[in-house]
């Protein structure tokens, strides 16, 4: 199995969801390949937010090697699914498909639609953040193997 996490600056969100799935995935013995990206091309080359990376640590899941990069149209060739934390995500990457294949790899990471919301302007939603994606990930973890 080929997982994408997408959010908006792949330096939050997704780098958490990234190593969150990739520590299941390990754990579980799935041998999955785990990669994320953001929609946005700000912080292409750069570490995780500082404030995801020590909560990840809190938690025993290192991030801190991660590196952004942006989604791309190839992405849907490479990933069987792609998991985005908001519905401007989502948006962002359905109008990015070519096709209704394309369509059907992306899903909202968490159940019935529901948005991980974005924490770069408040520190205190880091700690429920990475609860909320641990959560997902174990779920689609239990689901999928
Ligand atoms: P993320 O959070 O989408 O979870 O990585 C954000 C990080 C940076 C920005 C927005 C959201 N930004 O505007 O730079």
């Amino acid at each position: 199995m080929k997982i994408l996490m997408v959010c908006l600056g792949n330096i939050c969100r997704s780098p958490l969801a990234e190593g969150i799935m990739r520590h299941l995935a390990n754990t579980k013995g799935l041998n999955w390949e785990i990669d994320s990206a953001g929609t946005g091309n700000w912080h292409v080359g750069h570490s995780p937010d500082h404030r995801s990376v020590k909560e990840a640590k809190k938690n025993g899941v290192d991030i801190s090697g991660l590196r952004g990069r942006q989604f791309q149209i190839a992405d849907f060739d490479t990933f069987d699914l792609i998991y985005v934390m908001d519905r401007s995500n989502y948006t962002d990457v359905l109008r990015k498909a070519r096709n209704n294949a394309d369509k059907a790899k992306v899903h909202f990471l968490l159940p019935e639609q529901q948005e991980v919301p974005d924490p770069w302007f408040d520190d205190a939603l880091f700690a429920p953040v990475y609860k909320m994606i641990y959560k997902a990930c174990e779920n689609i973890a239990d689901q999928q193997q």
